[in-house]
């Protein structure tokens, strides 16, 4: 198309809306929201640091309490990693696979993770924790509350990456109709405040390859866990 630019026509004036266009936030309860592709413009500076992180801290598949094996892989970056077995759930400041400290959080993590809660109303969020989930198709997470931290003071800042997955977003009793909400790659969602205890899961991810992350969805929860 001719460009001039002390002239546009009304279709750049369209097609430059579009690129300055900010992410879709939706609410999904009082102090909830999902940031439609939020972190897609993050993703390139992601990537590297992900896979930083996972040398140092490999995905592993971790026992609940009660004894059953999570189809989740785990890893953690920050302070504290959230870790579980036979004994129970907790926050560790050493991988207790390594017996070394979890890596540290990259620094493009923490700015994605604050930017997002700021989005969605909270302004001082300060992780110390960044969970990294890996869901291969048929892996799933049943409905629970996070609630393992020192505080419910800071919000919940979970960030979608790979393929997409059916969020569950729920009540305050497990029994609570839940809503349904597709994630896609890039996708935010964010609950803290009076939802802070919501309980919430993910669907059994569906067979799939994503452009640019494979047969995998990938998920970081960022937390103020100490
Ligand atoms: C979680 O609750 O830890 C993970 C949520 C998600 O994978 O979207
Ligand atoms: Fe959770």
């Amino acid at each position: 198309m001719r460009h001039d630019p002390m002239h546009p026509t009304t279709l750049d004036l369209f097609a430059d809306a579009d690129l300055e266009q900010q992410p879709r936030r939706e609410q999904i309860g009082e102090q909830s929201y999902v940031l439609r592709g939020f972190a897609l413009p993050w993703f390139d500076r992601l990537l590297p640091a992900l896979h930083a992180v996972l040398a140092a801290a490999p995905f592993r598949q971790m026992m609940t309490p009660g004894g059953f094996t999570m189809s989740v892989a785990l890893s953690s970056c920050g302070t504290l990693g959230w870790t579980t077995d036979r004994s129970g759930y907790r926050y560790t400041r050493h991988d207790p696979q390594t017996g070394r400290p979890w890596p540290a959080m990259p620094e493009v993590f923490f700015e994605l993770a604050q930017a997002a809660a700021r989005e969605a109303g909270f302004s001082d969020f300060v992780p110390d924790s960044c969970l990294i989930n890996r869901y291969v198709a048929g892996a799933k997470m049943s409905l629970h509350q996070d609630k393992d931290e020192g505080s419910y003071a800071a919000p919940i800042v979970s960030v979608s990456l790979g393929l997409p997955a059916m969020f569950l977003f729920g009540g305050f009793e497990r029994s609570d109709k839940s809503q349904r909400i597709p994630l896609l790659h890039g996708d935010i969602v964010v609950w803290g405040g009076v939802d802070r205890l919501r309980y919430h899961g993910v669907l059994p991810i569906k067979d799939g390859v994503h452009p640019r992350l494979g047969e995998q969805r990938i998920n970081f929860t960022f937390r103020t866990a100490g």
